[in-house]
Order: C-alpha cells, then structure tokens, then sequence
C-alpha cells in the first residue's frame, strides 16, 4: 500500500515537471522564435542595403516588432468553426495560392491530420501522403475530396476537365503505357500500340512479364517504367543531378549509404502527381522558404509552399529531354551537356539562342515556336492532364497539332465566341496564376483545337491572332499558313512532315 503510494506521488511529481517543462519551453515556441530571428536578420541584412531615411525607419520598426514577439498558440478559426494549429509551429509557411486562402480553407483540408494538436506527432499523424498531399495515391482524399463548405474540388465534378485527379490518375505520364507498349512492339510481342490485358489507369510498372520473361524484364520494370511517372517513379533529374548529390551527402555526413552516392538515384525525389507540375522545384529539390521547420537541406521538395499553373518548361524537363534512352540495353543516358543545363535551371534562359540549348536534347529538330514558347503555351489541360481515356501512345494521347494555331493552306485556325457565363473558359480563368493573363469577356474569340478543347490563351482579336503565355504574360503573334509561301503538303500535318523545312537546331539556330 505504502509502496503503491510512493510510486503515485513520484508519478505526479514526475508529471508536473513534465508539464512545466513543456510549458516553459514548448517545441512550437522554438520553431517561432527561430522564425523570429530569421525574420529579423533578414531584414538587417536589407536594411544595409537601402538609404532611403524614410524606408529604413519603416524596417527598423518591422525589425523591433520581431524582436519584441513573443512565441503564441495560433488558433485558426475556420467558417464552419473548426480549430487549426498547424500555424503554430508552420508560422512562416507561405500561402498555397489565392484560390485555396488558408483562413477559409485551412490546412487540414489538403494535408489531413489532427490540426488541434501541439504535438508533432499526433498533429501528423494520419496526413494524406506524408508531405505530398498531391501525390496519386493520396490526391483523391486531397485535391479530389470536399472542401469545407461541401464543394466537391477537383473530382466528383460534372465537367470531365474538373476532375483532374481522376484523369491524372490514369493519363500516360501516370501510366507509362505508352512505354511499355513501344518496348513491347519493338521484342516482337504485340503488332499494334494495343497492350493485351492492360487495365485503364493500371501503371505500366504493375504489369506482369512485361517482356514475357526475356532476360532484360527485370532491369526493365526497375530501370525504365519505374522512373519518371507521375504515380511515384523516381525523377531522372535527381538521378543525373551533381547539385543533388552534394545536397545530399551535406545531409547525410558522410554516410555512405548507397543513396547518398553521386548518380545514384535518390529514393525520395519522386513524381509526386500534382506537384510534380504545380509546385515549382529547384534543381536540388530543397525548400528555400521561410517555414524553420523544414530543413534546408532535405532534397524531394517544391521551392516554396506555393501552387502555381505558371508552369515553365523546366518542369517538365524533370522528366522530359534529360537523355536518351536506349531499349535495347535498357539504359539510360544522360546528355551530355546536363551539367549545363542544371547549372542554367534557375539562372533562367533569357535569349532564344540560351533557351534553345537547354530545352531539347542536342540534335533535335524543331520550328521557332516550339523553344520561344513553353511546353504549356501548347500543350493544353488534357495534353498534361489526361481526358479520362486510356492510351497505351503518346502520339494518339497528344491533343494539340501545329494546325490548331496556324491553321492550314486553306483554312485559319477554328474559332469560337464566348457566349454564355457558363462556358468553362470563362470560369477556369479564376485559376490563371499569371496576373499578366488578360481577362476574358463574353463575346471574345478563341481558339479551339481540331478535337474540339477551348484555348482561351489564343485569341482572334480584329485581324491578328494571338498567344499569351501563361508562364511568362509574354504576347505572340501567331503567323497563320493561309496566305503565307508555305509550301507544306495540306494532306501530311505532322510535326515531322513541318520540320522538314522549318528545322531549327540548338548547333544551327
Ligand atoms: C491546396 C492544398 C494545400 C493547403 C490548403 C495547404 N497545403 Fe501544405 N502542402 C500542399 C502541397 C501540395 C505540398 C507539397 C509541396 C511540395 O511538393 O514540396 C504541401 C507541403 C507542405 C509542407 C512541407 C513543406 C513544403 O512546402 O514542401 C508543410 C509544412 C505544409 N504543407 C503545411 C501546411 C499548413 C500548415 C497549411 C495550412 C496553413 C497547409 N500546408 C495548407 C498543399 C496544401
Ligand atoms: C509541434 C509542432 C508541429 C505541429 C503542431 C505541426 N507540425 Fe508539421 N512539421 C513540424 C516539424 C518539426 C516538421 C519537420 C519534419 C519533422 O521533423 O518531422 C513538420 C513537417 C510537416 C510536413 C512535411 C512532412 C514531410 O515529411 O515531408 C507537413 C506536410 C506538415 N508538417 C504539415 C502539418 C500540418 C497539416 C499540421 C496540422 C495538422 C502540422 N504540420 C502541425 C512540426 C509541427
Ligand atoms: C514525373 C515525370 C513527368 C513530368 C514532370 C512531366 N511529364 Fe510528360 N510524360 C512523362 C512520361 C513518362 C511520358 C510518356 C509516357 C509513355 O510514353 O508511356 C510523358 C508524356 C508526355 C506527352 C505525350 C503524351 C500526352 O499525354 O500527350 C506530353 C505532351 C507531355 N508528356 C508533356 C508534358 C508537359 C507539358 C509537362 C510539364 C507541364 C510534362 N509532360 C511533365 C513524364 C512526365
Ligand atoms: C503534367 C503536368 C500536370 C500535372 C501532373 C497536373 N497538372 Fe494540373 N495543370 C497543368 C497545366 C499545364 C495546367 C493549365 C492547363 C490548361 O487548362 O490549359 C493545369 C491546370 C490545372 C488546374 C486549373 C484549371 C485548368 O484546367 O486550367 C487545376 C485545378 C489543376 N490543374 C489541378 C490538378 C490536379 C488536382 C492534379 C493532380 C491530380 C494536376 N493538376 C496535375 C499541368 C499538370
Ligand atoms: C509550339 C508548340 C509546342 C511546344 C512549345 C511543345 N510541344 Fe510537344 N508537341 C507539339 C505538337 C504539335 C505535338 C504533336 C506532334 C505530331 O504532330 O506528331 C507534340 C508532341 C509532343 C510529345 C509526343 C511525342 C510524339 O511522338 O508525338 C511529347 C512527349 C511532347 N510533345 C512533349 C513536350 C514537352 C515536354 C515540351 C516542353 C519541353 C513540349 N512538348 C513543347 C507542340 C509543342
Ligand atoms: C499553341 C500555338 C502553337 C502551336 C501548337 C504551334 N505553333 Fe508555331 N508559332 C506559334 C507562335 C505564337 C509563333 C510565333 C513565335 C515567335 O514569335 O517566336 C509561331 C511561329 C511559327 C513559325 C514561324 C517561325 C519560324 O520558325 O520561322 C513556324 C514555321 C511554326 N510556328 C511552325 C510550327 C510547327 C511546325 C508546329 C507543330 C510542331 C507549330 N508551329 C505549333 C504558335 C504555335
Ligand atoms: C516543303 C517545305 C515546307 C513544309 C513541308 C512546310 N512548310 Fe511552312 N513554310 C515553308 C516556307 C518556304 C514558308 C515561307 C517562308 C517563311 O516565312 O519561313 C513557310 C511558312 C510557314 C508559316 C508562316 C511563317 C511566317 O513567318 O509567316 C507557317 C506558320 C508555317 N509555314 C507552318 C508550317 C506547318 C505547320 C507545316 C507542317 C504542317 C509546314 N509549315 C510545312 C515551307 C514549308
């Protein structure tokens, strides 16, 4: 009885200390005070830099208000009077993006786990896809599940071009069946594109005996359709990328895990689904915001908490024009010039002449156009995202043609006019993130592709036809076929058959 006693008050004293213990120095206090201090010697650091007596006054005070806070427990209170705390240790986290507000939407929308909680653990606690909510496997409880006021988000919707999460879910680049089918074609095992037995969103990865037991299947399944798909592959610039290697042997001192060795690919620097397009990455794939959670030396995150659909070419070239790709030997090769091209990723292309030599493999042939755009000015939703249908080649999944914005020797580009408020352009453009994209009315005209998708960032205005990008807010002004001294044959509108005559190279440009 006595010792029962003893045991209870040493427990309670234990408790106690405990308590005062976090109370004193709660683990969310640190993090604010480190963001605190980050803050503050940003700002010194700005303050040397300006002259202006009116604007320093301002920083100081700034710098004085940072210095004077005191760590606090963030209650985020919803519309529908649900509690958050995530802010409280995430308190320098960025917003999203302006159409998902993080005071009306919260974090636990996207992310999932126990946003009352203080504690790390249970905070994270059942999160959709750990730190990827965009990632396949978790986007439909995420990007596809139901905001707080009912709203069904980016599934479940009337209009197939809504439901991104599902059509992502079984687009080719999720699929990689486009791979597999070629690969198949070329060991004699189908005669058509068509892949026997192959479900619609099945990934090409989970295929049995792709190669029906030929010697190179297993480095097949490992070394070409697991890399470099949107439902969780490996990304090839991470396995290529000397910047990333370093980034990760800093983090890992001097490990000498297999990871960690320069080429070898890191397993966490994946194709997570949305991101892998709407969160812009730096070539090592760190964090450079201002959340002091987030360590900056982790590789296989976005740059900034920050959604976008300004979405430059480099994105893409995650995956896309980073080598060739051998199906003989199942190898891999990397340009020869990805150094370069790393190197330049985020100095950014500012010529033509800089742009043309990153953005295509050496060698390659192409018309003006397709290096002063970017992959997105022509390649529309339903190219990047999928419609819903399954496609075992990229060349039938591709949906934009050269002739949808130049048109032909006898026909200019088809045109519609925005006539009702319902139309779909005029309601996605709300989800435009260029500020520069100029508004779309009733009664303007667009473009629309020859299988009948709206392309309201090409428009027939008076007598000119027009392009604005949404990466860069640049206009174009498209030069039509008909008229021109073109001398292409109306029947062959390939890009191959075009690139006959209008060959640029990155050796020739
Ligand atoms: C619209 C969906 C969405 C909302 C709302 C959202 N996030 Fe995120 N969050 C994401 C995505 C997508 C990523 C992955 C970014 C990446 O690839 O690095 C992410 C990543 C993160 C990360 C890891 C750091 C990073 O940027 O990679 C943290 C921490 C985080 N979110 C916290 C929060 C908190 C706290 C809130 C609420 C204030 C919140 N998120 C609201 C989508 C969202
Ligand atoms: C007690 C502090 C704390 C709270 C509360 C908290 N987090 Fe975190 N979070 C962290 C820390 C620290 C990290 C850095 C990774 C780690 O140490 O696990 C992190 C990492 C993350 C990541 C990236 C995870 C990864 O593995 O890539 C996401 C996403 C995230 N938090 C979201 C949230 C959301 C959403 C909430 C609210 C439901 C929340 N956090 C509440 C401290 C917290
Ligand atoms: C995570 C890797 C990855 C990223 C990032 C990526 N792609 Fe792809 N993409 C692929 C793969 C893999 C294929 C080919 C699949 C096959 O042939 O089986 C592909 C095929 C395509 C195709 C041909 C098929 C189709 O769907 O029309 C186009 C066009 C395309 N990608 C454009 C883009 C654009 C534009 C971007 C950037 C906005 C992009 N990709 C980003 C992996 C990626
Ligand atoms: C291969 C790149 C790529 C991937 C992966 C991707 N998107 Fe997109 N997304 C785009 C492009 C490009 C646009 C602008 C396209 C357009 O509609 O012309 C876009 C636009 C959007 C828009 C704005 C509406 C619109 O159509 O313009 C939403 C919402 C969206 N994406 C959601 C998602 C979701 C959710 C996922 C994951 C399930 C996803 N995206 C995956 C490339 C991608
Ligand atoms: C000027 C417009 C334009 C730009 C810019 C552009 N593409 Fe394309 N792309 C096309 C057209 C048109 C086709 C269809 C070609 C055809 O007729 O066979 C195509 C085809 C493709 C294909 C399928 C290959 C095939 O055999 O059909 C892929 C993959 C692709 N593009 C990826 C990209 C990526 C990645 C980028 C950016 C790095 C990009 N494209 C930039 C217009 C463009
Ligand atoms: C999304 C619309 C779009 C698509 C698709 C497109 N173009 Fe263009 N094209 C343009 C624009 C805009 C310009 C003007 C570009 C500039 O000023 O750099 C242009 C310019 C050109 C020119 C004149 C410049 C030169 O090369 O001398 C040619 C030729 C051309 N495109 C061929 C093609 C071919 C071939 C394809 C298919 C592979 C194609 N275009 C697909 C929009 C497009
Ligand atoms: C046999 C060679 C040849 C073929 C094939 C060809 N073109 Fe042309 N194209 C020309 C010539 C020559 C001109 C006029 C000179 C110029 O403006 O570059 C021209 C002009 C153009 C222009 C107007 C350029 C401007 O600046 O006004 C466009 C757009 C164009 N071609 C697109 C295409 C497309 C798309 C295809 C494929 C369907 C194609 N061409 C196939 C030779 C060809």
């Amino acid at each position: 009885m006595k010792k029962a006693f003893l045991l209870a008050s040493l427990f309670l004293i234990l408790m106690v200390i405990l308590t005062l213990k976090q109370s004193k120095a709660p683990e969310w206090g640190n993090y604010q005070t480190e963001y605190f201090t980050e803050q503050t010697s940003k700002l010194q650091f700005e303050l040397g830099t300006i002259s202006d007596a009116e604007e320093q006054m301002r920083i100081q005070a700034e710098i004085a208000s940072y210095q004077n806070r005191k760590p606090e427990i963030v209650n985020l209170v919803l519309p529908n009077g649900e509690v958050e705390r995530c802010q409280t240790c995430h308190l320098g986290l960025e917003e999203i993006s302006d159409s998902h507000p993080s005071n009306t939407l919260g974090c636990a929308v996207c992310h999932g786990g126990n946003p009352r909680s203080l504690d790390k653990t249970t905070a994270h606690a059942q999160m959709y896809g750990g730190g990827h909510p965009g990632s396949l496997d978790a986007a439909s409880l995420s990007c596809g599940g139901t905001g707080p006021n009912g709203a069904a988000c980016h599934s479940g919707n009337h209009e197939l071009a809504k439901n991104q999460v599902d059509t992502v879910k079984t687009s080719i680049m999720s699929t990689k069946a486009g791979e597999l089918s070629v690969v198949r074609r070329i060991f004699g095992l189908d005669k058509t594109s068509e892949v026997p037995g192959l479900s619609k969103g099945e990934g090409a990865f989970v295929y049995p005996n792709p190669l029906q037991g030929r010697p190179n299947e297993e480095i097949f399944q490992q070394s070409c359709l697991s890399q470099c798909h949107q439902s969780g592959g490996d990304l090839l610039l991470a396995a290529n990328n000397p910047l990333l290697a370093t980034a990760e042997q800093e983090t890992s001192k001097g490990s000498t895990s297999l990871s960690n060795q320069k080429g070898v690919a890191n397993g966490n620097v994946l194709g997570n689904g949305c991101e892998a397009c709407h969160v812009l990455t730096n070539p090592t794939h760190t964090y450079i915001g201002n959340d002091t959670t987030i360590k900056e030396n982790q590789s296989g995150r976005g740059m900034v908490h920050r959604l976008t659909t300004q979405i430059p070419y480099t994105q893409c070239n995650q995956c896309h024009n980073q080598g060739t790709h051998d199906p003989i030997q199942m190898k891999f090769t990397a340009r020869p010039d990805i150094d370069k091209v790393t190197l330049d990723w985020q100095a950014g292309d500012l010529t033509w002449t800089d742009r043309v030599r990153d953005y295509y493999l050496p060698g390659e042939l192409f018309a003006r156009c397709e290096v002063s755009l970017d992959c997105i000015d022509c390649h529309t939703g339903l190219d990047t995202m999928g419609d819903g249908e399954l496609y075992t080649s990229q060349h039938e999944a591709v949906h934009i043609q050269c002739l949808d914005c130049h048109g032909t020797k006898d026909q200019p580009p088809l045109t519609k006019k925005l006539e009702s408020q319902e139309d779909l352009a005029l309601q996605m453009q709300k989800q435009v993130t260029n500020p520069k994209f100029p508004t779309l009315k009733m009664g303007d005209e667009i473009l629309v592709t020859s299988k009948g998708e709206a392309l309201p960032f090409l428009r027939h205005e008076g007598e000119a036809w027009n392009l604005s990008s949404r990466v860069t807010g640049k206009t174009f002004k498209i030069p039509l076929v008909i008229g021109s001294e073109c001398e292409q044959n109306p029947e062959d509108q390939g890009a191959d058959s075009c690139h006959k005559c209008h060959d640029r190279t990155a050796e020739n440009p």
